[in-house]
């Protein structure tokens, strides 16, 4: 076991008032930017980011995201990577240090629990789709899509989403492998994973993009992604930019707070995140500019897919190049490696309160709260098969997981970071946890998380939840 696997007994209390962290903090803060980097960059941009583009028509919705990004997404993660480090606990702990810090109600602490929750409640769906990309390591290898046509990648995606018990082997599978680096400790195992794995996705990430440049339909795939049209606009697909904006930088749900209690006390907070805000852009756009191409020139695959739209639409694009079945299994593992890296930051904020407060170590921490994401995932799986026709609120149930997680619980707990951040803690608390950061910034950033985020965030969650309704 690890330097996390100390157990932190004692009262709540005890470990509240303490600033120092039973977990370890990061070697540097280039070590934090590739944890958090690895904790942003997964299934949300490679998987989720252009599917819901292609359900929200292209352009626009691609612009409000990045809008979002800059106005919202950025400003809440320096936000809550300055919380975590002020508290040094876990995100609910951390809360309670910092709510008793400035003499305020315990409601606050809401923000701590909201966000645990919502981290394995996207656990519980993130490790079903991550089952998909190991499932189809195995079929690139052995020649399943070799010279597959787009129907047919389609027929085998089907055939897989019917197949509830390989779904649930797979899904099984990468929820023991996160349980397996999170009992261990994240600094060491992950800290030098990430920082070999993610150049490689990048650069194999580019290696399609040449691929969809030289074979699909590249003018196409590009007008999709980056024309502005405005018709194809609407509130809810503005609440869903919004929502995943914070999905993909992992806000809102307490892991990044995690990780910043992790953080160096003198790294400058706000370059860490126009890094990681960057590379994690950077890769939903590639991963769009890859699949959109290859979508438009196979009629066959609607831009509008769905889910299942880069498990169809890749594959087709492995099977027919040269070297693609090599390429394509490098390519699968990455993804599941890229998942992998983000799903152990969804769990690690719950597993770190169990230890600080509730006398569990890593080991039976993970066990408990593995067994419960992995009994709720099981209403993501049936989804896809024998529940397809059941309806919540107008959702299938992994529909509705997603909807609930990305779009109702992270806007809501970014705005109340927001608000705590920017009216509630003490100015002199939050300058003194910014102090390596020139006064311009400090002012400005200080400036948006008062006014334009908060005010952004519920514009946008009350528009996006009237219209989705009505
Ligand atoms: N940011 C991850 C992605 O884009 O796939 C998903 C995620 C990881 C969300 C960790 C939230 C989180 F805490």
């Amino acid at each position: 076991m690890s330097e996390n696997s100390q157990v932190g007994v004692g009262s709540p209390d005890a470990q509240v008032s303490s600033k120092r962290g039973i977990h370890g903090t990061w070697p540097s803060r280039w070590t934090f930017v590739l944890a958090a980097t690895g904790s942003a960059v997964g299934l949300g941009n490679i998987w989720k980011f252009p599917y819901i583009v292609g359900e929200n028509g292209g352009g626009a919705f691609v612009l409000v995201y990045l809008v979002c990004i800059l106005v919202v997404g950025m400003p809440i993660m320096v936000a809550e990577i300055m919380l975590g480090r002020r508290g040094r606990h876990s995100p609910i702990n951390t809360m309670r240090y910092l709510t008793k810090e400035a003499g305020l109600h315990g409601g606050w602490n809401a923000i701590g629990w909201l966000g645990v929750t919502a981290g394995l409640m996207i656990l519980s769906y993130y490790a079903v789709i991550a089952g998909w990309a190991l499932h189809y390591i195995g079929h690139m290898a052995s020649g399943t899509f070799q010279g597959v046509s787009a129907e047919q990648a389609g027929i085998i995606f089907g055939d897989l989403l019917a197949d509830t018990n390989t779904l649930i082997f797979w899904q099984s599978v990468f929820l023991l492998l996160t349980m397996g680096v999170v009992m261990g400790g994240v600094t060491k195992g992950l800290g030098v994973a990430v920082r070999v794995l993610m150049p490689l996705l990048f650069v194999l990430l580019l290696v399609l993009l040449v691929f969809g440049y030289q074979q699909g339909d590249f003018a196409r795939g590009f007008s999709f992604l980056f024309s502005f049209n405005i018709e194809a606009l609407t509130w809810k697909g503005v609440l869903i930019a919004l929502g995943h904006a914070f999905f993909t930088l992992s806000l809102g749900m307490g892991a990044i707070m995690a990780y910043g209690a992790y953080m160096p006390d003198h790294a400058r907070i706000g370059r860490t995140v126009i890094a990681v805000g960057f590379l994690d852009t950077l890769v939903a756009l590639v991963a769009g500019l890859a699949i959109f191409p290859i979508v438009f020139a196979n009629p066959t695959i609607a831009p509008s897919a769905g889910p299942g739209l880069m498990f169809v639409s890749l594959p087709v694009a492995f099977g027919n190049m040269s070297g693609g079945l090599l390429f394509g299994s490098i390519f699968f593992v990455l993804v599941t490696l890229a998942a992998w890296s983000s799903a152990i930051s969804l769990i690690e904020p719950a597993v770190a309160y169990l230890v600080e407060s509730k006398g569990f170590n890593r080991f039976t921490a993970n066990l408990l709260l593995g067994f419960i994401v992995w009994l709720v995932g099981l209403g993501s799986v049936l989804s896809f098969n024998v529940w397809a026709e059941a309806r919540i609120a107008g959702f299938n149930f992994f529909e509705f997981m997603d909807f609930l997680t990305s779009s109702v619980m992270l806007p809501l707990t970014g705005l109340f970071i927001a608000i705590f951040v920017g009216w509630i803690m003490k100015p002199q608390a939050v300058r003194e946890e910014m102090n390596d950061e020139p006064s311009s910034v400090f002012f400005v950033w200080r400036w948006v998380v008062r006014y334009l985020s908060p005010l952004a965030v519920l514009v946008v969650f009350v528009m996006g939840i009237y219209k989705t309704f009505s």
